[in-house]
């Protein structure tokens, strides 16, 4: 789990960049999301489908899915949480590994864009069993997120190389990636490689996994 410290890092940063992610939410828009399409298709096999967003942020995504089912979502930054209400999405302000969500039922397709690598090492999958605890069998995980070609470890970085916003987040590689995401017993269905990252380091990836 986070330490207090690094909770309180991770929250300020996103409550601090929150307008800016809004304003920049075009921007945004024009790399959602190579695979995207085929989460929704997916999707689209259930009927009126619940889908759960983990880490609301700005909502963009979380909007598009309302086309095909029921949204709702889940982000511990207040002014995310706040914005979701504009967009009518049902959205619990709190930590994902912390707080108990089994009240909201059980989903078709969870979607953890940018997410999951904000989780230490271990917690990644303590993360994806709680995942696994509220997705009906052969539900649907759309996972996208910067994967590096070096070690495996816990970073505080700069969010922005010009800004004051500071966050922990996860440095891992495919393979570690594909041997947690398979143990914890995910089929895949795709993964694309989408952006360049601004390092040869880091690229970002979106991937589409069913629960078996
Ligand atoms: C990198 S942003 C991605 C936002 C959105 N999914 C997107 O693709 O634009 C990460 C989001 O997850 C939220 N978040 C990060 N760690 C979290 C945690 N442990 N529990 C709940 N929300 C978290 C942040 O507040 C932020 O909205």
């Amino acid at each position: 789990m986070y330490t207090e410290e690094e909770l309180n890092t991770n929250k300020r940063c996103y409550e601090m960049s929150a307008s800016k992610y809004q304003e920049n939410s075009s921007l945004y828009e024009k790399n959602d999301r190579a695979v995207l399409g085929n989460f929704m298709y997916e999707l689209t096999k259930f009927k009126n489908p619940r889908i759960l967003v983990l880490g609301i942020g700005d909502c963009r995504v979380a909007n598009k899915l309302k086309e095909i089912g029921e949204v709702y979502g889940i982000d511990f930054c207040s002014k995310f949480v706040e914005l979701s209400k504009k967009y009518d999405i049902p959205c619990i302000e709190g930590e994902f590994l912390s707080t108990n969500i089994d009240g909201i039922g059980k989903f078709h397709g969870i979607l953890c864009a940018s997410f999951l690598h904000l989780f230490k090492e271990y917690d990644v999958k303590k993360a994806l069993n709680k995942i696994r605890s509220v997705m009906y069998d052969g539900g649907i995980l759309f996972v996208g997120q910067p994967l590096f070609k070096n070690d495996i470890g816990w970073i505080k970085e700069k969010k922005k190389s010009n800004s004051n916003q500071y966050r922990y987040h996860l440095v891992h590689n495919l393979d570690w990636w594909t041997d947690i995401i398979t143990e914890c017993k995910f089929l895949n269905i795709s993964l694309v490689k989408t952006l360049d990252g601004t390092d040869d380091n880091k690229i970002w990836w979106d991937s589409v996994w069913k629960k078996i």
